[in-house]
């Protein structure tokens, strides 16, 4: 089981103004790795207090995936990829181009997320995009490589 933590990134949502739905896609999706969600917390837009929750997730609950949504786009309350780089080791710049690849399918409007990916000791963060389809779409990209990644990354890949 892959253990997963979601961060919905919101100020509405945080101040329960919005239903999260994104994040249950989130759950409805990594399902099928198999993953399960251990931790799971809607924050407002705030830089520090975004960057301290991811850090304390891969540091001290060690979740092997952490997921967030909203907050990439162009909006000035938007900080997730900021939190998220002021946290990061290693970017994985190859998982956000595969998602904007794919998206820009669905819409040029994919273009105007700044989501990033990066690794912090053994989790490797993924930023998603705050619509419920977004996160269908970017997920549906991303998905059939994250098991294989996270196993290289936690060095349990042995060569076969
Ligand atoms: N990516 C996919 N796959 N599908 C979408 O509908 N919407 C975009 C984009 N990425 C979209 C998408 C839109 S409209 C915006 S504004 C940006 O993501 C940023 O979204 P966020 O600020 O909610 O993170």
């Amino acid at each position: 089981m892959i253990r997963v933590g979601i961060i919905t990134a919101s100020d509405k949502g945080a101040a329960g103004e919005r239903e999260d739905r994104s994040a249950e896609v989130i759950r409805e999706m990594v399902a099928t790795l198999p993953g399960e969600v251990v931790a799971y917390e809607i924050l407002p837009d705030e830089k520090e207090l975004l960057a301290a929750t991811l850090r304390a997730w891969c540091d001290q609950e060690r979740v092997d995936l952490l997921l967030t949504t909203g907050g990439t786009g162009l909006a000035p309350r938007d900080v997730t990829p900021e939190a998220t780089r002021a946290v990061a080791e290693r970017p994985v710049p190859g998982i956000a181009e595969a998602m904007r690849l794919a998206s820009l399918k669905a819409t040029p409007m994919a273009m105007l997320s700044r989501a990033v990916a990066a690794t912090r000791g053994r989790t490797l963060i993924v930023n998603l995009p705050g619509s419920p389809k977004a996160v269908r779409e970017c997920l549906e990209a991303i998905l059939p490589a994250l098991p294989h990644g996270l196993e290289i990354l936690q060095g349990r890949f042995t060569e076969h």
